[in-house]
């Protein structure tokens, strides 16, 4: 596939075939996944593999803890987990939303479940003495983590980037014996995708990028 049409079909697949994804193809995406870049070109990223059945239910049921927060919020018509908005949503209302199947079973499902981890000891944090959540730190391996979809996509697989476990941090800690500065950044549900996505919406560029400064004149297709 040309490059620009993997950018544009590359969707967040959570339903797989019973197809295998051998270790020879998941080696080859991991091969080319990791010319990704990196503050300072550390390569923090530290990746597990999981295809034992009994850890991939044990982290799709961690991920069930924060998809309850997740279903409450949206039911309420907020923007989930944000941290500028506090939430309407109080802990008898999320105790009782049942976590979405869509966000629990795909990591219990897939064929193989990468657990997508950073050393922290490498990672350099600019906005760390920042008055808001940080963002900086993710950029050292979520390029990494999107070049496994991107790669997997061109392999004929699929996947998606889930973070509903960060919030059980400590436990897939335990559960993997990750040390503590090691961080967890994404379980990665991966496997032949039951259908193709082909059109993602997506907001246009004039929605988002502007000239000059906020509030500036949208940046439209010159011409259009
Ligand atoms: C940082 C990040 C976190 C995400 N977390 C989850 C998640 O926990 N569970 C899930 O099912 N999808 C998760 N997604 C996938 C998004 O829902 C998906 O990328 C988005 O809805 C677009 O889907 P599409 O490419 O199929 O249009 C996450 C994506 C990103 C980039």
């Amino acid at each position: 596939m040309d490059l620009y049409d993997v950018m544009r079909r590359t969707f967040a697949a959570r339903e797989f075939t019973a197809d295998p994804l051998p270790d020879d193809v998941l080696f080859t995406i991991l091969d080319h996944a990791r010319f990704a870049p990196s503050g300072g070109n550390r390569q923090g990223w530290r990746v597990i593999v999981v295809r034992d059945q009994r850890t991939k239910e044990t982290l799709a049921a961690l991920s069930g803890i924060a998809a309850k927060r997740y279903a409450a919020q949206v039911q309420l018509g907020e923007n989930p987990w944000n941290t500028i908005v506090p939430t309407a949503a109080d802990a008898t209302t999320i105790e009782r939303t049942l976590a979405p199947a869509r966000l629990t079973e795909p990591i219990a499902r897939a064929p193989v479940v990468l657990v997508i981890c950073v050393d922290l000891r490498v990672v350099a944090s600019m906005d760390q003495d920042l008055d808001r959540v940080g963002i900086v730190s993710g950029a050292s391996i979520y390029p990494f983590a999107w070049n496994i979809l991107l790669a997997a996509r061109h392999e004929g697989f699929a996947g998606t980037i889930t973070t509903l476990a960060v919030a059980q941090e400590g436990k897939v800690q335990e559960l993997l014996g990750l040390p503590s500065y090691v961080a967890v950044c994404s379980v990665m549900p991966l496997g032949r995708p039951v259908r193709d996505l082909t059109r993602l919406r997506r907001t246009p560029v004039g929605d988002f990028a502007v000239r000059e400064r906020w509030g500036g004149t949208p940046f439209t297709a010159p011409g259009g």
